[in-house]
């Protein structure tokens, strides 16, 4: 049987973890694997509904993200978490569990957030008509060694995208395709030696 893995973004509300997953599962069903996204905004839906944002609600969300995950990869699915997960502690235990686990992290300066706000939220936060709010007054705490690190505020959308791929495809999970993806010979090095660094090449 083909071997899944978890793609597990994370990062603050913004800054890119739903459309990135999106446009990274778009590339992977087309290279023939099964694919499953659990999106925070989805899942508090229904997997954690009823679960608010201290601290504890939200380990509680992500350890669950992190069981599902666990079941998908084990049965050849490429699992896509897209989440905050603000807690490193969290993410680590994800990640042990699951062995085959891949972390993205969108850094997008949170003044570029502001800026952005689709749903409004930061503008609430600020006003403190949200008590919580990841990166205004409740912590994010940035991964230290995420195989991938994209800024959505710098890279278009096919760069991030591209960047995820390559960092698959060199770890040996996703299978290599005809057709070449296109990144310079800067980001080439820049993946590889961010590989080279965690020990994986
Ligand atoms: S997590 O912290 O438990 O990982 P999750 O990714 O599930 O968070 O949900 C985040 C989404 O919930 C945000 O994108 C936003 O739409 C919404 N949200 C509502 N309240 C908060 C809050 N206090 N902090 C962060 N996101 C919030």
């Amino acid at each position: 049987m083909k071997k899944g893995f978890t793609l597990w973004f994370t990062g603050m509300s913004g800054s890119g973890k739903s459309t990135l997953a999106e446009a990274v599962q778009g590339i992977l069903l087309e290279r023939g694997m099964n694919v499953e996204i659990l999106d925070g905004d989805v899942i508090r839906t229904n997997l954690s509904k009823g679960l608010g944002f201290s601290q504890e609600d939200r380990d509680i969300n992500i350890r669950r993200v992190g069981f599902v995950c666990n079941l998908l990869t084990r049965n050849g699915v490429a699992a896509i978490a897209a989440c905050i997960s603000p807690y490193a502690a969290i993410r680590r235990e994800n990640r042990e569990m699951i062995g085959r686990f891949v972390e993205v992290y969108c850094k997008t300066p949170i003044e570029k957030l502001v800026e952005r706000d689709p749903k409004g939220l930061y503008k609430k936060a600020l006003a403190g008509e949200i008590k919580g709010f990841t990166g205004i007054d409740d912590p994010y705490e940035e991964p230290e060694k995420a195989e991938i690190v994209v800024n959505t505020a710098e890279e278009t959308i096919e760069e991030s995208v591209n960047k995820i791929i390559h960092t698959l495809e060199l770890m040996g999970h996703v299978p290599a395709s005809e057709t070449e993806l296109e990144y310079s010979e800067e980001e080439e090095e820049e993946i590889k030696k961010r590989l080279a660094d965690l020990g994986y090449i």
